[in-house]
């Protein structure tokens, strides 16, 4: 079956929010306390990942994997409009050169969802000024961390920023079909994610790409591709592929696909805002298909899309309650990026969402995407079986015989 090319990247992806904890002065803390949201409880202290990263890179390292996708928060780094704070800065600069004593390669995600209080006061993603703002605080990020980082992120899934905020109202500011508000974020998101990656480019010489949101969406006999909630991130992607022709990678972020009949959706698929239901053999916690193949098939879509942009898969998991089944999820979806290669296409890490069981939005803490447990209460930490497996598979950069 082949072996995953000498230097591909092994690891793990998480956002700062998920994780760290206290971000008392984001948005999304705010929106965690607002009545009348969508969120099932606040994120607390999340996985104290702000002060526990030391433990969890040795975990990592010890378990073989050679990379870690982190994010950097904006509303720590510019708690108050222009006011730069030092001790943040040189906290994740910490996280960095901890990275790099433990051989793990830092990809830096700059912004994944959460905004600093004071920018979602003035209009947010819709504020005309949004793309000068963003491309301020990553020329600072950039100057001050840059030159420990491997990848830089710029905007982590902006197709869903003006869905999960405008469309569905899961997200702040919590406004619901506003469609040209949905497109007037994409416009501004999009021109946030040319300027900020020129500017770390240009600061830090940092290799710099967009993260996507990429379920693979597949069409049956008499369906006609059209505005469903579920097909309008995909229309926004397209206009990233666009400018990821001229970025140094672009990063596949795939779950499940979607399938739509002449009538709609077909199989199981998420709804967000609507209660979950109880996970099934063929689905997810979330309510998503258990389909691991759609990583193939987004990976092909991106590269061909983007006229041959080298891929880092940026994230791939399942939220679970059995680890046996995560196991077989990512072994297969594993097998998705091993046939990429082989027909050529340039993947260059596998990072799986997520090594800890951590805070998943509006959700909570009842999905379980970690292949590590956290107690709620200690915050010790409990790889599970696929932790181990998954640093096997790292060390030997290959995939054992096929489970059967
Ligand atoms: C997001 C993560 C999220 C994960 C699992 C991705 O779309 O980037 O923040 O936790 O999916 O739902």
């Amino acid at each position: 079956m082949g072996t995953f090319p000498d230097g591909f990247l092994f690891g793990t992806a998480q956002s700062a929010h998920q994780v760290e904890g206290g971000n008392v002065n984001s948005d999304w803390w705010a929106w965690e306390h607002a009545s009348g949201t969508a969120c099932v409880e606040p994120s607390g202290d999340a996985c104290d990942f702000y002060h526990r990263y030391g433990d969890d890179l040795v975990l990592m390292a010890g378990l073989g994997l050679n990379a870690l996708r982190f994010g950097i928060e904006w509303a720590r780094i510019e708690p108050e409009e222009g006011e730069f704070s030092r001790a943040a800065l040189d906290h994740y600069r910490r996280i960095l050169l901890a990275c790099r004593e433990h051989g793990l390669a830092a990809i830096v995600t700059f912004h994944h969802f959460t905004l600093p209080r004071w920018l979602q006061a003035k209009g947010g993603f819709l504020l005309d000024g949004f793309p000068a703002l963003f491309e301020r605080y990553c020329r600072r990020s950039a100057a001050a961390l840059g030159d420990l980082m491997a990848y830089a992120c710029t905007i982590n899934e902006p197709e869903g920023l003006g869905e999960g905020g405008f469309v569905l109202g899961v997200n702040p500011p919590g406004r619901k079909e506003d469609i040209d508000g949905m497109w007037r974020v994409a416009g501004n998101v999009l021109e946030a994610h040319r300027r900020g990656a020129a500017v770390i480019r240009a600061e830090a010489h940092v290799p710099a790409g967009v993260t996507l949101a990429l379920p693979d969406l597949q069409y049956e006999d008499g369906a006609t591709p059209g505005a469903h909630p579920l097909e309008l991130n995909a229309r926004v992607s397209d206009q990233f592929f666009e400018l990821a022709r001229d970025d140094d990678f672009v990063g596949v972020q795939t779950y499940t696909r979607n399938r739509f009949g002449p009538h709609g959706p077909r199989g199981p698929h998420v709804e967000l805002g609507k209660r979950l239901p109880p996970e099934q053999p063929d689905t997810t916690q979330l309510g998503q298909e258990v389909y691991p193949q759609a990583l193939g098939n987004t990976i092909r879509r991106a590269w061909q899309r983007t006229g041959g942009t080298p891929i880092l898969v940026t994230e791939s998991g399942i939220a679970t309650a059995f680890d046996e089944k995560r196991i077989r999820y990512v072994d297969a979806a594993m097998r998705e990026v091993l046939a990429c290669l082989a027909a050529g296409i340039e993947v260059r890490s596998y990072l799986y969402w997520s090594l800890l069981d951590n805070f998943e939005w509006s959700l909570g803490y009842g999905p379980t995407f970690g292949m590590v447990a956290v107690d709620r209460q200690t915050f010790a930490r409990r790889p599970k079986p696929s932790a181990h497996w998954f640093g096997e598979v790292a060390r030997a950069r290959a995939l054992p015989d096929p489970l059967v």
